[in-house]
């Protein structure tokens, strides 16, 4: 399988930014095929994005989306319309919609049936905070997650979603998980994957995201189960998230 690099310009980026951005991102990676891309930009952004990527190697995501269709939700924005626009993927179960905006786990499994309804493609997030990997509890934590979401869904659903380690403490810190403990968790995950999948496990998409940088990139791409990256601050300027499109080569 090809590597996926993955971005989230989370609340960064203006619409207006989008044009000059893709400009000298498309310069860099335009021709680089042996590697999957993806860009998730803010709601605003995402539909001068589509345009901008349009006939282009990179797909669009979103970095979210409500768990219903439509109705009387003010300021949410549901998957139909991201659909809508063209946005391919979506960003689901991310740690600061978990810790800092209070999603459960019921929550992000009702939004991950919908947008593969949609005909969204899930990128379902998973990590441990800190002290739970410090209390030597991450397993655990992994497997609850795992399991009141991605493990109650159709194996064909399960097959088709891409899975996201972001340990929350790697997250925005400059801690990068070193790749033996990443791979650790990459392998676990693999292992809950095949509970369910068999030999099809190996297909699912495992990502890393947690201050993944130029200099770190290549090697924790290097391991065995990191299918790809999912990349936050390194991903703003396209020069840093271009080089780490070309680590993976
Ligand atoms: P950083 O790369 O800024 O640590 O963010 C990771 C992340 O949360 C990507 O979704």
């Amino acid at each position: 399988m090809k590597k996926l690099v993955a971005g989230n310009w989370k609340m960064n980026l203006l619409p207006s930014q989008v044009s000059d951005y893709s400009k000298s991102f498309l310069a860099e990676v335009g021709k680089l095929d042996g590697v999957d891309l993806l860009l998730c930009p803010s709601d605003t952004a995402l539909p001068a994005a589509v345009e901008a990527f349009r006939n282009s190697r990179v797909r669009v995501g979103a970095q979210n989306m409500h768990s219903t269709r439509s109705g009387a939700f003010t300021g949410e924005t549901s998957g139909e319309m991201l659909a809508d626009i063209g946005v391919t993927h979506v960003l689901l179960g991310h740690s600061e919609r978990r810790h800092v905006f209070g999603e459960d786990d019921e929550l992000i499994y009702a939004k991950l049936v919908l947008a593969h309804k949609l005909g969204l493609k899930p990128i379902l997030c998973v990590g441990e905070k800190q002290e739970q990997r410090e209390s030597g509890s991450t397993e655990q934590v992994l497997r609850e997650q795992f399991e009141g979401s991605l493990g109650r869904v159709s194996n064909e659903l399960l097959a088709a979603t891409i899975v996201a380690y972001e340990p929350v403490w790697a997250i925005g810190t400059g801690l990068t998980a070193t790749p033996e403990i990443a791979q650790q968790a990459h392998r676990f995950l693999r292992s809950l994957l095949g509970e369910k999948l068999g030999e099809a496990a190996s297909t699912v998409p495992i990502l890393y995201g947690g201050s993944v940088k130029p200099a770190n990139a290549a090697e924790l791409m290097s391991q065995p189960d990191i299918d790809g990256v999912l990349v936050g601050g390194a991903s703003l300027k396209p020069d840093s998230f271009a080089a780490i499109a070309k680590a993976t080569l």
